[in-house]
């Protein structure tokens, strides 16, 4: 029997097993996927077991993402730019790590809205954290010519653009401070929420949609409530949006094919149980 895992720290909260747990169901495959509360100070021995083959592999989430790097023998190069690794499995007794994060949100906005990066002109992203890095990442590579990226704390922003400007050899991204919104939007084809704001119906002070072209779209990586208030908002407006439980079950693909050797889908069935479990 093949066995995966997730390792966070906290981990009860994960949905991943739930979701692995359905496709491992639906293809009748003899494995287990686990959740695995693991300390920061095991991490180390938790690798040490992983070399030694005690599991095909598995995810890693908060607060693990960046530390797992040490112990990874091969990184990808998308993992490298991202700088955090979510995915690993064994290959020929190496360690290796992946981030599937950036093509779990292109995958959602390609299955979602067909076409939606043809444009792809200019973008505004709301956040300057761990989550936004795989997105701009994406972005950058859809072909985006001008990022914004906004933050409560332009610092942070400042960094995260110099850093992946340098990484992706663009000039493209650009910090603002969030309070710029409402005269950056009117250009923006594209807005994405990769900050907290949004949790527990939380809401952006002062942030107008009105500005944005009709043909905008609006997405949130929130999904608790699924519909944020930015997204009520943006749909008020009459404008495009793609909720934040999609990315969740698309950037799950990858490890699943890469430990079972079957390429999973996401469906409706999928995406109504992930919810019916919030
Ligand atoms: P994650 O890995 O989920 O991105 P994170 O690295 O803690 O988590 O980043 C959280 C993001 O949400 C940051 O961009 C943070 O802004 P700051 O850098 O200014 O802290 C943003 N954020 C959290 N609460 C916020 C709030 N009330 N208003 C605006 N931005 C907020």
């Amino acid at each position: 029997m093949k066995e995966a895992f997730v390792i966070g720290h906290p981990i009860a909260h994960s949905k991943s097993p739930l979701l692995h747990g359905h496709w491992i169901d639906t293809h009748k495959i003899d494995a287990t996927y686990s959740a695995l509360d693991v300390a920061p100070e095991k991490l180390s021995d938790f690798a040490a077991r992983l070399k030694n083959g005690s599991h095909v592999g598995g995810n890693v989430t908060v607060p693990h993402k960046e530390a797992i790097m040490a112990f990874c023998d091969q990184i990808s190069e998308t993992a490298q730019k991202i700088g955090a690794v979510n995915t690993l499995w064994l290959q020929n007794g190496k360690l290796c790590g992946d981030n599937t994060d950036k093509y779990g949100f292109l995958a959602n906005l390609d299955q979602q809205l067909h076409g939606w990066d043809q444009q792809n002109d200019c973008a505004i992203v709301l956040g300057a954290g761990g989550a936004a890095r795989a997105i701009l990442v994406g972005l950058v590579e859809r072909g985006y010519k001008t990022i914004f990226v906004l933050n409560r704390t332009i610092e942070r922003a400042d960094a995260l653009c110099q850093e992946l400007n340098k990484a992706l050899n663009t000039n493209a991204l650009q910090s603002k401070n969030i309070s710029q919104f409402n005269i950056l939007s009117d250009h923006a084809d594209l807005v994405v929420n990769t900050s907290a704001v949004g949790m527990g119906g939380s809401k952006f002070e002062g942030l107008s949609l009105k500005t944005l072209p009709r043909t905008a779209i609006v997405t949130d990586i929130v999904y608790t409530p699924l519909e944020t208030p930015l997204l009520l908002d943006a749909k008020a407006q009459g404008l495009r949006v793609v909720d934040g439980i999609g990315m969740l079950l698309h950037q799950a693909v990858p490890g699943f094919e890469r430990w079972f050797g079957l390429r999973p889908t996401v469906t409706e069935e999928l995406r109504q149980k992930i919810l019916g479990a919030n």
